[in-house]
C-alpha cells in the first residue's frame, strides 16, 4: 500500500481550521470540500487517459482526455458525502457509487447498511471518500468489497488519518497485489480509548451534518 500525505501549504491551512472546535457547520461543510479538492488533485495523478488529437483555432494539437471506463467515486455515507462535490468537481466524467457503513462506538466494528454499486467493476479505477482513517475497520471492509467486484484499482482519500488505521489497511492487503493508495492531509499521533482520531477535528459526521 501507497501513502501518501499531501504537504502543501493550503491544505494544512484548510486542515488547521477543519480541527479548530470553534469552526461551524457551514464553514466546516465548505472547507471540507475546498480540501478535498486539493487532495483529489494529488490522488489522480494516475487517472488512466486516452491520447487525442483536437483542432485549435491555428493547428492540430496533441492532447488527453479521460480514458473509459470512467473512474468510480465511492462516498461512505454519511461523513463521506461532504467529500463528494468537491471530488466530481474535478473528476467530472466519473460515476459515483455509494457505501453506507457505521461504525458501532462499543466495538468499533464496521457494519455495511447500504450498497449502491454497479454490479461489475473489471478494470475500473475506484475512489473511495471518507473524512476519517481511524481503527481502518470501514476502510479496510470498504475496499475488500471493491475488489470482490473487480476493481483495478482503488486509491482512498481520507481528510485525516491515524497511524493505526493505515497499518491495518496496509496489513489487509500486502501480498494480495492489489493496488491500493491512501491519500490524506495529515497523519495523527494516535487514537484514543475510543477510536477517536488525537489530536484530529472530532466527529466528521457530526461537525458536517449534525
Ligand atoms: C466515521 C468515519 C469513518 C469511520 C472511521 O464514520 O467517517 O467512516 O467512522 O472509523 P474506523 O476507521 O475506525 O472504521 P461513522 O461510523 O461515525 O459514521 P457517519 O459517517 O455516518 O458519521
Amino acid at each position: 500500500m501507497e501513502t501518501l500525505v499531501v504537504d502543501h501549504p493550503l491544505v494544512a491551512h484548510k486542515l488547521t481550521a477543519l480541527r479548530d472546535v470553534r469552526t461551524d457547520s457551514p464553514a466546516f461543510r465548505r472547507l471540507a470540500d475546498e480540501l478535498v479538492t486539493l487532495l483529489a488533485y494529488e490522488a489522480t495523478r494516475d487517472v488512466r487517459i486516452t491520447h487525442v488529437t483536437v483542432e485549435t483555432p491555428v493547428s492540430p494539437a496533441q492532447g488527453v482526455r479521460l480514458a473509459r471506463p470512467a473512474p468510480l467515486v465511492v462516498p461512505i455515507l454519511r461523513a463521506g458525502l461532504g467529500m463528494l462535490e468537491g471530488m466530481t468537481r474535478l473528476l467530472s466524467t466519473a460515476e459515483v457509487g455509494f457505501l453506507g457503513m457505521i461504525r458501532d462506538e462499543g466495538t468499533l466494528t464496521a457494519q455495511t447498511y447500504a450498497t449502491r454499486l454497479p454490479e461489475s467493476l473489471a478494470g475500473r479505477q475506484c475512489y473511495v471518500l471518507d473524512p476519517m482513517l481511524a481503527t481502518g475497520g470501514t476502510l479496510t471492509a470498504a475496499i475488500e468489497l471493491l475488489f470482490e467486484r473487480g476493481a483495478a484499482d482503488v486509491t482512498a482519500i481520507c481528510l485525516l488519518a491515524a497511524p493505526e488505521g493505515l497499518a491495518r489497511v496496509k496489513n489487509a492487503f500486502a501480498g494480495t497485489g492489489r493496488p491500493v493508495r491512501v491519500v490524506t492531509a495529515a497523519v495523527d499521533d494516535r487514537l484514543d480509548v475510543k477510536g477517536y482520531i488525537v489530536p484530529g477535528l472530532g466527529d466528521a459526521g457530526d461537525r458536517l451534518y449534525g
